[in-house]
């Protein structure tokens, strides 16, 4: 969706607004330093952890760990999808966002009315087949919630749809881009032939794809749009328009297999329901339910394929565990599904199904220890081996403490000493619980750069680093490129306008490191860094020489300078130091 909007209007954007401003419309901050501070509006606190920087234009958290720019921190405390958090800015500012180039930058406007076209096509073509209104009657869906999901029917036939809307080369194109066509030997032919179709919308009501399923047992049962430009599967969830639609703020938000399942739920009440697209549970997808509601319940079937696909579902919601968050796993019964099961039982029996979910903490540790046997020391080291990489994925805060309290408690020994080895290194003040990352010279670098784009220019030049290849030193390459040409900077303008980079979050993070030292003394703290790398380059290089008694004389005056080199860098390191 950022593609939408132009960078170059994020970067004016962040540059007029004050995310201090921002913020304290909504949470009221007390001026600490040169920062300002309040409890944590994501996590439950007495204490103040929240931060927000005037000057990197950013907040964080040392509590749970939430960071981000104005944009971000809208999108976290109201709720919104990235564009509408830009328009609210937008707003709040006084800009328009630039129209003509919104245009332009959207080549996908005629898609997105050439989709809503064929919802409209296939649903005048369901009232005149008999057909097709039989088989959804029999399916025992209304017409009211028929209309509700805008479901249609693809009749039969090869070119009907094409005939239809397809009437020039242009509009072709649209259908073929659409994803709405399939390729045969003699030609473009309408991908979706006697089907029932559930048209797929984005966010924004938007139609950007269909499933299609079939009326008898011939070919595939369901049928789904290939991922086009306006379509991604694991961005997207079937059901969440209508869902978020139909309450304010939803408590809870059901995540079921398929598209009748929604549907069925919807009519029997339940209108909090999404389905994956025929595709595991992404960790975009647990963002975007968690923004939903605070409690995500996945349902599936209680066969192995339902089982594996929960834990796919759990592995991607970990991450995304903060406080105030929770998710819960149903499991049916063999051979139902959540169509079937509300149907059978009734509304009541099936609110009372979700209400007994198992909670997250309970599938996880029951996942490992059904399958060791805890009464040896062995098992109780396998899992603590097992589980430990899995909770440490879960953010800072209460949750997290309490499954490490949990595995303490099953594993009775001591895992703290154990943890702390594990990662922390001296200088480094973690948040409660959390191992930090170790300080090497390129992440402190990197951190100072983001933290302090108008560090940029004190990089003299790269000519030591030929060759570099350093784990990070491209993305340090391209970070001082980027920061030197734009050193007036804020931390929050860099990260929004590298959003899609590779190393956008291993960025975020080093954006939230708390770098010690004195303001005056910032520069220098970077050059040391960069020092550190050059000695670390220097190093290596040494260290990647042929033996000593191979090296002819060139490789000898070579090895002779790098260890004077070497010598200077730690002299310039020790004189710094002290
Ligand atoms: P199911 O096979 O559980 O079907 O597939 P269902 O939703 O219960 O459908 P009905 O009740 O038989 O009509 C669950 C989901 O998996 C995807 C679809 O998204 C479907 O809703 N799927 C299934 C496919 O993409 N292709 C298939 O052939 C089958
Ligand atoms: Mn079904």
């Amino acid at each position: 969706m950022g593609g939408l909007i132009p960078d170059s209007f994020i970067e004016e954007l962040l540059g007029r607004i004050d995310v201090v401003d921002v913020i304290e419309r909504r949470v009221p901050l007390k001026k600490a330093g040169r920062e300002f501070q309040a409890c944590c509006p994501f996590h439950d606190e007495n204490t103040p952890s929240f931060t927000v920087s005037p000057q990197k234009q950013f907040y964080h958290c040392f509590g749970c760990g939430a960071h981000g720019s104005a944009i971000g921190f809208l999108m976290n405390y109201e709720g919104l999808e990235f564009v509408d958090a830009v328009e609210e800015l937008a707003r709040l500012a006084g800009l328009q966002i630039p129209r003509e180039v919104t245009r332009t930058a959207r080549p996908s406007a005629g898609l997105y009315d050439l989709l809503d076209a064929a919802a409209g096509y296939y649903q005048e073509q369901l009232k005149t087949n008999p057909e097709a209104i039989e088989y959804l009657k029999q399916r025992g869906l209304s017409g009211e919630i028929a209309k509700t999901f805008g479901i249609g029917y693809a009749p039969q036939g090869w070119d009907r749809l094409i005939k239809h809307l397809g009437t020039d080369e242009k509009r072709l194109g649209l259908l073929r881009r659409a994803g709405m066509l399939s390729q045969g030997k003699s030609g473009e032919y309408d991908k979706f032939r006697h089907r029932i179709m559930f048209p797929i919308q984005d966010r924004r009501g938007r139609v950007i794809a269909f499933g299609g399923r079939a009326l008898d047992d011939d070919g595939p049962k369901y049928l789904n749009s290939p991922e086009t430009e306006l379509f991604h599967k694991g961005r997207e969830l079937y059901g969440l328009y209508l869902a978020r639609k139909s309450q304010a703020k939803l408590e809870r938000i059901l995540v079921v297999e398929g598209y009748m399942d929604v549907v069925a739920l919807a009519q029997f009440g339940f209108g909090n329901c999404v389905a994956t697209l025929g595709t595991a549970t992404t960790g975009d997808h647990a963002e975007l339910l968690f923004r939903a509601a605070d409690e995500v319940v996945y349902c599936f079937d209680g066969d192995k394929a339902g089982v594996k696909a929960a834990w796919r579902a759990l592995e991607s919601t970990l991450p995304r565990l903060r406080e105030g968050r929770q998710a819960k796993f149903l499991f049916l019964p063999e051979g139902e599904d959540p169509d079937s099961m509300v149907r059978e039982q009734g509304t009541e029996a099936f609110a009372a199904l979700l209400d007994a979910a198992q909670p997250l903490s309970e599938f996880f540790f029951d996942h490992y220890t059904e399958t060791l046997d805890m009464g040896t020391l062995d098992a109780r080291a396998k899992l603590v081996d097992l589980t430990r990489p899995q909770l440490e994925k879960i953010p800072a805060g209460v949750f997290r403490d309490m499954m490490f309290s949990r595995l303490e408690g099953l594993a009775q020994h001591r895992l703290e000493d154990r943890a702390a080895s594990f990662r922390r290194s001296p200088e480094s003040k973690p948040a409660a619980g959390k191992p930090a990352q170790q300080r090497t010279p390129m992440r402190m670098a990197l951190a100072h750069l983001v933290q302090n784009p108008s560090l940029a220019p004190q990089v003299k030049d790269m000519a030591a680093f030929e060759g570099c290849d350093l784990p990070g030193f491209d993305i340090y390459r391209e970070l001082v490129d980027f920061c030197a040409k734009s050193p007036n900077m804020t931390t929050a303008q860099l990260l929004e306008l590298w959003h899609d980079h590779p190393a956008q979050s291993h960025l975020q993070k080093l954006a939230t490191w708390q770098i010690p030292g004195e303001e005056h003394r910032l520069a220098q703290e970077f050059r040391d860094a960069v020092t550190g790398l050059e000695l670390q380059w220097t190093e290596a290089r040494i260290g990647r020489m042929p033996k000593i008694v191979d090296l002819d004389p060139a490789d000898r005056e070579t090895l002779l300078s790098l260890q004077q080199r070497r010598q200077e860098l730690i002299d310039a390191l020790h004189g710094e130091a002290s």
